[in-house]
C-alpha cells in the first residue's frame, strides 16, 4: 500500500507515520502533500528522499473544490492508496472527501466527539475534564467526524496549561497514529485503545 502524508505544519506526526513504515508494516510512505511549501514537514521529507507535492491553497481563493481539483492531479502520479492528514489544516469539501471514502484518516487531539475543531486542549481544560487524548478516524465530509480507528487517552494533571497538556498528547498521538495506519493499511478497521 503507498500512503500520501498531508501536512500543513511540523510534521511530527509523519514523521512518526514514515519512521515506522519498514519492515512488515502494509504500507509505505509514497507522497509528502502540503499546501504550505515551507511546512517543515516538506523539509523533512526532501531531506529523507520521500517525494514531496506543494498546492498552495492561496490562488483559489474561496474556490476549495478547485484546490482539492489540483491536489488530485498532483497525486496521480505518486498513485496513493491511503491518505493520511496529520495536521493539515485546510478543510476538505465533500467532494475531495467522498472521493477518499474509506481511504482517508486523521488525527485529531481530542477524544471525538469531544471538541471538533480547534483549541482542543484550552476547551478540555475549561470544561474541567479528568481525562483527555487523540483520536484517529475515517475523514468524512463533516469536520473531525467520521468512523473512529482509535482513541489514546491520559489523565489532565491538575497543574496542566494548554501547552503542557498539548506536549503529552503530541507524544500519544505518535504512538497511536503509527497504531492504526498499520491495521488500517492491512484492512483492519477493530478500534485501537491506547491509555498514556
Ligand atoms: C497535531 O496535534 C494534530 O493532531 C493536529 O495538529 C497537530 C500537528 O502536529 N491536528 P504535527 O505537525 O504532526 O507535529
Amino acid at each position: 500500500r503507498r500512503v500520501a502524508i498531508f501536512v500543513s505544519g511540523g510534521g511530527s506526526n509523519m514523521r512518526a507515520l514514515v519512521d515506522d513504515m519498514t519492515g512488515d508494516h502494509p504500507a509505505r510512505p509514497c507522497a509528502v502533500v502540503s499546501n504550505k511549501a515551507d511546512a517543515g514537514g516538506i523539509k523533512w521529507a526532501q531531506d529523507h528522499g520521500i517525494a514531496t507535492v506543494v498546492v498552495d491553497h492561496r490562488p483559489y481563493g474561496e474556490d476549495r473544490a478547485a484546490f482539492e481539483d489540483a491536489l488530485n492531479a498532483a497525486l496521480v502520479t505518486h498513485a496513493p492508496d491511503i491518505i493520511c492528514l496529520a495536521g493539515f489544516m485546510r478543510k476538505l469539501t465533500g467532494g475531495f472527501t467522498d472521493h477518499w471514502a474509506g481511504r482517508m484518516i486523521n488525527i485529531h487531539p481530542s477524544l471525538l466527539p469531544k471538541y471538533r475543531g480547534l483549541h482542543t486542549h484550552a476547551r478540555a481544560l475549561e470544561a474541567g475534564d479528568t481525562r483527555h487524548g487523540c483520536t484517529v478516524h475515517e475523514v468524512t465530509a463533516e469536520l473531525d467526524d467520521g468512523p473512529v480507528l482509535g482513541q489514546a487517552s491520559l489523565a489532565v494533571l491538575p497543574d496542566d496549561t494548554a501547552d503542557t497538556l498539548a506536549a503529552r498528547v503530541l507524544m500519544l498521538e505518535h504512538q497511536l497514529y503509527p497504531a492504526v495506519l498499520r491495521r488500517f493499511a492491512a484492512d483492519d478497521r477493530q478500534r485501537i485503545t491506547l491509555e498514556g
